[in-house]
């Protein structure tokens, strides 16, 4: 069969990749991460990312391999966002990205050009409490605090979720409206660990903040 020249420059290039490849795996280790290295003095790269964080627009320059959490908490010095263990395992760092509740710890910044951010800092305030956070201090839904602003954004979404008829693991039944049961709420809020062990306070602050919502 005939084949286009296209077909044969892609072909050729393919042997090219996989013949600098084979020659990249035969050196030994060091040799093949020093390849890999960018040059010598050559910085970090910088980029710019323009988002709104509770409602302000920022612009900004970052090294291309900021986290979503490092920007707010070393950047913008929003430091109700924690850093827990920063592997994506414990939620202490959910925030609210156009509505939908991300862990910053695994996001990179620059993903997040034009989007929302929402965090505990742009829920309420001390003398404006949001409903979910008031909800938390009426039924001692914390003990250290330190996973609590990760709880609270991460309770704010499951509502949202729960309001939008988005069934989880634990929905049985997926022709009627998904219902704010505490059976959906610790299967929602599976994500956000809390050492302290209020688990059944919190799950009573978010029902109690569900029915107002
Ligand atoms: S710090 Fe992000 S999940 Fe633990
Ligand atoms: S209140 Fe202590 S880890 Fe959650």
């Amino acid at each position: 069969m005939a084949s286009s020249p296209d077909l044969d420059i892609n072909r050729r290039d393919v042997i090219l990749a996989g013949a600098a490849a084979a020659v990249a795996s035969s050196l030994p280790g060091g040799a093949e991460a020093q390849a890999a290295a960018p040059p010598a003095g050559a910085g970090p790269t910088r980029a710019t990312v323009s988002l709104t964080v509770n409602g302000v627009i920022r612009e900004l320059e970052v090294d291309t391999r900021t986290t979503l959490l490092d920007l707010l908490r070393e950047t913008l010095h929003l430091t109700g966002t924690k850093k827990g263990c920063d592997h994506g395992q414990c939620g202490a760092c959910t925030v609210i990205v156009d509505g939908r509740r991300i862990n910053s710890c695994l996001s990179l910044a620059l993903m997040h050009e034009h989007q929302n951010v929402t965090t505990i800092e742009g829920l309420g305030t001390p003398d404006d409490l949001h409903p979910m956070q008031a909800a938390f201090v009426a039924h001692d839904g914390y003990q250290c605090g330190y996973c609590t602003p990760g709880q609270i954004c991460s309770a704010v979404a499951v509502i949202a979720e729960v309001k939008a008829d988005i069934p989880s693991h634990v929905t049985d039944d997926l022709t009627v409206p998904v219902e704010l049961t505490e059976a959906e709420i610790r299967e929602r809020m599976s994500g956000n660990i809390c050492r302290c062990g209020a688990y059944s306070n919190i799950v009573e602050a978010i029902v109690e903040a569900g029915r107002r919502a």
